[in-house]
């Protein structure tokens, strides 16, 4: 029977394959839902994956003092780390004071950080009731949500931050094109 030679080759090639070679490398094993749940944490501006649970602007005052204020400083500011609460007005200057009220364009994001990276020496460790309070508190001292305002996945995303239209997209959306050949 007539076989052109590089048809011969791919045929040989094919059935010397280990039969399981579809199947990668064979290193490692694929992650578990309940293994990657942790890392599975991040919050979309739009309050995408926030989890069930609220907390009040009182409820997050008690938890800011037990596990924050070291650090953080009385209300927010004053403390040996970041200032978190004031700053307001002096972006346009040259000495600016970035705090999450004044510089964060998402208040989800204040939910995210929390919940992933505070406190410092413990991170994870606060329930999503604590975070949600612990937001409250940040956003009523910065001067953006009221006192008795509850902080949950349905109202955090609708806070809008004084800062919001202050950040240039990377990647343009339809929406800013249009507003940039407006201008
Ligand atoms: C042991 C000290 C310590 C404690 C306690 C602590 N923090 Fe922090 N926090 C830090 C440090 C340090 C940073 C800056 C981390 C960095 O930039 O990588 C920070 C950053 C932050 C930021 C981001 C500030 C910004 O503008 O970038 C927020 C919000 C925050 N902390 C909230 C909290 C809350 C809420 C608690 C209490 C649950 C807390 N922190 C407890 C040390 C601490």
């Amino acid at each position: 029977m007539f076989m052109p030679k590089k048809l011969v080759i791919v045929l040989f090639v094919f059935a010397t394959m280990p039969s399981n070679a579809q199947e990668g490398a064979g290193l490692g094993t694929p992650i578990s839902q309940q293994n990657l749940a942790p890392w599975d944490i991040s919050i979309q501006p739009n309050g995408d994956g926030l989890p069930p649970g609220s907390g009040s602007v009182e409820a997050g005052e008690a938890v800011y003092m037990q596990k924050c204020i070291a650090c953080h400083g009385v209300e927010g500011s004053g403390g040996p780390y970041d200032q978190l609460v004031g700053g307001q007005g002096t972006l346009e200057q040259l000495q600016q004071v970035r705090t999450v009220g004044s510089f964060w364009p998402y208040a989800s994001t204040i939910f995210d950080y929390i919940r992933r990276a505070m406190p410092f020496e413990n991170p994870q460790s606060l329930t999503n009731d604590e975070v949600y309070a612990l937001t409250a508190y940040l956003l009523f001292e910065n001067g953006i949500i009221d006192e008795d305002d509850v902080m949950n996945s349905e109202t955090l995303p609708e806070v809008e931050m004084p800062n919001e239209e202050g950040f240039i997209l990377a990647y343009p959306t339809d929406k800013s094109m249009e507003e940039m050949n407006e201008i």
